[in-house]
């Protein structure tokens, strides 16, 4: 694998690092190896890759030359040394949890997680003998006195999803390594590596649903880790191949890697749009609260300068009259369409306690910083004044009932 363009800028390597035409029959787009099995030129060449002498491809569900291509592009735009290609976010996340954990264990977690992350936790890991800790990140004084020689691992997602906390990584990282054996894993879904690299910040593993702002389309489900050689490679050999399972196909490969191509492109569109959203909604009489890291009024402002490129394409708000006036919201909606997932090119709405979050009791989502009026916008890269013109209108109609409406003409105009 070709690697010359080490030391080009993100958009270059997210296009050219790892691929050279003139090795793959001038193919300007990298071909894709379907093939599940590889052959062995000997059975003692066979014999040293199941050993891991040799590093040849011998089974999909462990290594494709299509899926580590892909892995050594994330490893490069995440300023990793190798990285691990997942069918899912979740699959990532499962399989790493699965690799660095063992019963008596004990995880240290943020508040707020993605609703399925929190269910694999409480319902998966925390079941089988793993003591999971929800601890407020942001307050250092709460995580030392939470660690203990039991832990093992310290979880975060930031911004978290859906309420937008940040929790500042090279803080984390500073108190998580004052002691042998904690690995700090970072979720960095919601910025991608061209807003935030966690492992520059000290961070030991980062984990994404790709399904989101790295493909980018909306149309493969995909997840990443990446990590250290040492890391990466227990969680392939672990997580990847006996615990899970749950390798990507080489066809979402490829189409992850044509994402990356444009992904500082969109990120910039993305972000450029949501704060001229973000910022029409705060200014808007029948908004009760916007949470977005692009305005000042962001509880961490501060904090999103320094350790964010730019402030990320998801907002998170509440209307004055609460879920009600959401729901109407949502559905007086035209040009954003109704649906869970983000990133997508189209932009998306939805209501994080009914949908995404669902998996949390309302007691746990009081608890975690989930309040239940939450309206979640994904924004995605259409002409920002179309956005905004559809915003002001489902705005302007949200007093009255337009619930009827909505359902028989959901999002007419696209
Ligand atoms: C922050 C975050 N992490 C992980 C996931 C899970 O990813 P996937 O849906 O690709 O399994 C999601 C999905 O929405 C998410 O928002």
């Amino acid at each position: 694998m070709t690697n010359k363009h080490n030391t080009c800028g993100f958009s270059t390597r997210a296009i050219h690092h790892g691929y050279d035409p003139k090795d793959h029959h001038g193919a300007l787009v990298p071909p894709i190896y379907l093939s599940a099995t590889f052959a062995f030129p000997t059975v003692e060449y066979g014999a040293a890759c199941f050993a891991g002498e040799a590093s040849g491809h011998f089974y999909t569900r462990i290594s494709n030359p299509t899926l580590a291509l892909l892995e050594s592009r994330m490893a490069t735009l995440e300023n990793g040394e190798a990285a691990v290609a997942f069918s899912s976010g979740m699959g990532a996340i499962a399989a790493t949890f699965w690799t660095l954990l063992r019963p008596g264990d004990e995880v240290i977690v943020s508040q707020t997680l993605y609703g399925c992350t929190f269910a694999l936790l409480h319902h998966g890991i925390g079941e089988f003998g793993i003591k999971v800790r929800h601890v407020d990140l942001t307050d250092l004084a709460a995580l030392q006195a939470a660690l203990s020689p039991a832990t093992r691992m310290i979880y975060c997602e930031t911004p978290a999803n859906p309420n937008l906390r940040l929790i500042d990584i090279a803080a984390v990282a500073r108190l998580a390594h004052q002691q042998p054996n904690v690995t700090l894993v970072v979720d960095n879904t919601y910025c991608t590596p061209y807003l935030q690299r966690p492992l520059e910040l000290g961070a030991d593993v980062v984990v994404h649903s790709a399904t989101k702002y790295l493909s980018g389309h909306g149309d493969i489900t995909a997840g990443i880790a990446v990590s250290n050689q040492a890391l990466a490679q227990r969680i392939r050999l672990q997580g990847l191949k006996d615990l899970t399972g749950a390798v990507m196909s080489p066809q979402d490969a490829s189409l992850l890697m044509r994402g990356l191509k444009t992904l500082a492109l969109r990120m910039d569109r993305h972000c450029s749009n949501a704060q001229a959203l973000a910022e029409a909604l705060q200014a808007h009489p029948a908004v009760e609260s916007v949470i977005y890291p692009g305005l000042r009024s962001f509880p961490q402002y501060e904090l999103a300068t320094r350790q964010m490129k730019l402030p990320g394409g998801m907002i998170a708000f509440e209307l004055k009259g609460g879920i009600e006036t959401g729901r109407r919201f949502m559905n007086a909606l035209q040009l954003f369409t109704r649906a869970v997932s983000l990133g997508d090119a189209e932009s998306l709405a939805q209501h994080p306690a009914s949908m995404t979050h669902s998996t949390y009791t309302p007691e746990q989502r009081a608890q975690h910083g989930i309040s239940e009026g939450l309206v979640r916008l994904s924004v995605g890269l259409e002409d920002v004044a179309d956005l905004l013109a559809d915003v002001h209108q489902a705005l302007a109609k949200c007093g009255r009932n337009t619930v009827r409406q909505a359902a028989t003409a959901p999002s007419a105009v696209r």
